[in-house]
């Protein structure tokens, strides 16, 4: 589904990285960051241009080919990793940031990924997440349709528990990134940091 999606030369998500990311940028200890469901790269070649190490990971070969290209275009380096993240094991201990922007999982992987990002984190690392709320099944602006992958705050605060949370937002707000996700929006947006 998802090769199919980006199998085309438009950005479907766009190039700018995301809102919430941008705004949480500068909180992220310099090092090395995973971008988990990295799709085509608007996120990880935005934090490798401010001098991070990036190392994304997604199921689909297509997008990941579109990240790499968006990375020469803006003269940066990210490396890229193709695999399912319910193969994909998250070191201990490594990263100095996760980031999980609008990666919708079901919930027996969504909890096995997550408690492995809370080992990955280094001591001060941090958790960034944005994604589609519950309530994003009234609106008909992007995301899954099933509600086993929109969990609540308070899911994916247990699943990720071993975080201190600085920032737990259950909002609504419009999204402008690419003709997949455009309009008035249902999401969380959590920064927590080990
Ligand atoms: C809505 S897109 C978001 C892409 C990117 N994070 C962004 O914000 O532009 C969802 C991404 O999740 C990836 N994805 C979905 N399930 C996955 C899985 N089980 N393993 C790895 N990637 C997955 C898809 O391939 C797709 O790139």
């Amino acid at each position: 589904m998802w090769d199919e999606r980006f199998d085309t030369s438009e950005y479907i998500y766009g190039t700018e990285p995301n809102d919430f990311l941008i705004s949480v940028a500068s909180k992220i200890p310099q090092g090395k960051i995973l971008c988990l469901a990295e799709g085509e790269g608007r996120n990880g070649t935005y934090l490798a241009s401010l001098g991070y190490e990036v190392v994304a990971v997604d199921q689909s070969s297509v997008g990941l080919a579109k990240a790499q290209k968006l990375a020469q275009e803006k003269q940066v380096a990210i490396a890229t990793i193709h695999n399912d993240l319910a193969d994909f094991v998250i070191e201990p201990q490594t990263w100095d940031g996760i980031i999980s922007i609008f990666c919708h999982l079901p919930s027996d992987l969504r909890a096995k990924v997550y408690g492995q990002a809370v080992m990955g984190l280094k001591p001060n690392g941090v958790f960034i997440l944005e994604a589609f709320a519950p309530k994003q099944l009234q609106y008909n602006t992007g995301g899954p349709k099933n509600i086993d992958m929109l969990p609540a705050i308070t899911t994916l605060q247990q699943e990720l528990v071993g975080l201190q949370w600085e920032i737990t937002m259950d909002i609504e707000r419009e999204l402008l990134e690419g003709r997949f996700h455009a309009g008035k929006a249902a999401v969380i947006q959590l920064f927590g940091r080990k």
